[in-house]
C-alpha cells in the first residue's frame, strides 16, 4: 500500500441501517423531464446514460450496482485515467499530476480516451461516469454520438449535499485495478484492507484528502455543473433528464432502478442474479414450474 494508505482499516464496521447518516436520512425526490416513460415506445430503446454528480456523490457506487444486476457496461473516466497512470502510458504520465491535484485533463484528450472504448459498445446498454465534465466535453460527446446515430437516452443527476459527501471521502478505499469502491461505514470489504473479489490490497486515492477534494468540488461548480442546464435545454427529444436526491445511495438506488427499468423495459438482468434469485426462491418453495423454466432458459 502507498504511504497515503497507511491509515489502518478499522474492523469496527456498521451496516447502513446503524449509521447516523441513515437515521438522519433526508427526504428523497425524483424529478424527471424529457421523453415520457411510455413502455411501448421504449421497448427497443438502448440505455446510453450519463451518471452525473459531484465528486463523491456515489456515481461509481450506483453504476456498479446497475452493472452488477443488469446487462449494462459502464465506463468511468476516473478509473480509466487511474489505469493509464498505473500503466505509465502517455495519457497516464500527463494525467498523474492533474488528477493528484484535482485539476481536469484537456477536453480533446478525454474525448479520445472515452470514444476509444465507447465506440466498441455497439447496441449495448452503457453508462458513462465522469464524462463529460465541461461544456466543451458535452458538445464534443453529443456531436460524436449524433454522427454515429446513438444519442444519449438518459442523464441522471445525483444531487447529494456537500456535507454528506465530505464525510464519506475520508472513509473511501478503492481496489485500483477494478475501480471497486468501499467505504468503512457504508460498504466495507469482507476482510479489512482487501478487495472482496481478488483479495488484493485496497488503497486510498491520492486525490482523497480534504485540500484536494475542496479543489475538485470547486472545479465541479465552475466547470461541470453548467452541463446540467445544457442538457435541460439542448437535450434532444430522445434524452430523459432525471434528478435524484437523498443523503444515501440506499435511498437513491430504488428510485434509480425504478427509473431505469421503466424507461428501458428491454434491459435484462444478469444470469447469475437470476440464478441466485432462483436458488433463493426454490429454497423457499414459492416458485412455480413455469417461472422456473423461464428463469433457467437464458
Ligand atoms: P473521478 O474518479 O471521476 O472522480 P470524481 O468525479 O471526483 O468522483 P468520485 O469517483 O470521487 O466519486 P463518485 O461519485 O464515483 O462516488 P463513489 O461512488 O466513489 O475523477 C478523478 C479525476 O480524474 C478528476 O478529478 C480529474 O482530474 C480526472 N478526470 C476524470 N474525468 C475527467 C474528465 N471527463 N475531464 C477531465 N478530467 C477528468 O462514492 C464516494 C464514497 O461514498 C465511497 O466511499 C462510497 O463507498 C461512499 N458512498 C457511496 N454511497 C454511500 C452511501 N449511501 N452512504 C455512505 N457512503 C456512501
Ligand atoms: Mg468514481
Amino acid at each position: 500500500m502507498s504511504k497515503a494508505s497507511a491509515r489502518p482499516l478499522t474492523p469496527q464496521y456498521r451496516t447502513i441501517s446503524q449509521t447516523s447518516a441513515s437515521q438522519k436520512a433526508l427526504p428523497l425526490s425524483l424529478k424527471t423531464s424529457g421523453t415520457s416513460a411510455n413502455a411501448g415506445e421504449n421497448k427497443s430503446k438502448i440505455l446510453r446514460m450519463l451518471m452525473f454528480g459531484k465528486p463523491g456523490a456515489g456515481k461509481g457506487t450506483l453504476s456498479a450496482r446497475l452493472v452488477k444486476k443488469y446487462e449494462i457496461l459502464s465506463l468511468s473516466t476516473g478509473d480509466l485515467l487511474r489505469q493509464h497512470i498505473a500503466e505509465r502510458t502517455e495519457v497516464g504520465r500527463m494525467a498523474e499530476e492533474i488528477v493528484a491535484t484535482g485539476g481536469l485533463l484537456p477536453d480533446d484528450i478525454m474525448l479520445k480516451v472515452v470514444t476509444s472504448k465507447l465506440d466498441m459498445l455497439h447496441n449495448k446498454h452503457w453508462i458513462l461516469d465522469g464524462f463529460p465534465r465541461t461544456l466543451g466535453q458535452g458538445k464534443l460527446l453529443d456531436d460524436h454520438l449524433k454522427t454515429r446515430g446513438t444519442p444519449l437516452s438518459l442523464v441522471v443527476n445525483l444531487d447529494v449535499a456537500d456535507e454528506v459527501i465530505l464525510s464519506r471521502i475520508s472513509d473511501r478505499w478503492v481496489h485500483l485495478p477494478s475501480g471497486r469502491v468501499y467505504n468503512l461505514s457504508y460498504n466495507p470489504p469482507k476482510v479489512p484492507g482487501l478487495d472482496d473479489a481478488t483479495g488484493e490490497p485496497l488503497t486510498k486515492r491520492p486525490d482523497d484528502n480534504p485540500e484536494i477534494f475542496a479543489r475538485r468540488l470547486e472545479k465541479f461548480y465552475a466547470s461541470t455543473s453548467p452541463l446540467l442546464a445544457y442538457y435541460k435545454t439542448e437535450a434532444s427529444r430522445t434524452t430523459r433528464i432525471a434528478s435524484l436526491s437523498g443523503s444515501t445511495s440506499d435511498e437513491i438506488w430504488p428510485q434509480l432502478e425504478g427509473l431505469v427499468r421503466t424507461s428501458f423495459p428491454n434491459l435484462k438482468e444478469r444470469a447469475e442474479t437470476r440464478e441466485q434469485r432462483l436458488r433463493h426462491s426454490l429454497s423457499d418453495a414459492v416458485i412455480s414450474r413455469s417461472e422456473h423454466d423461464s428463469l433457467t432458459k437464458y
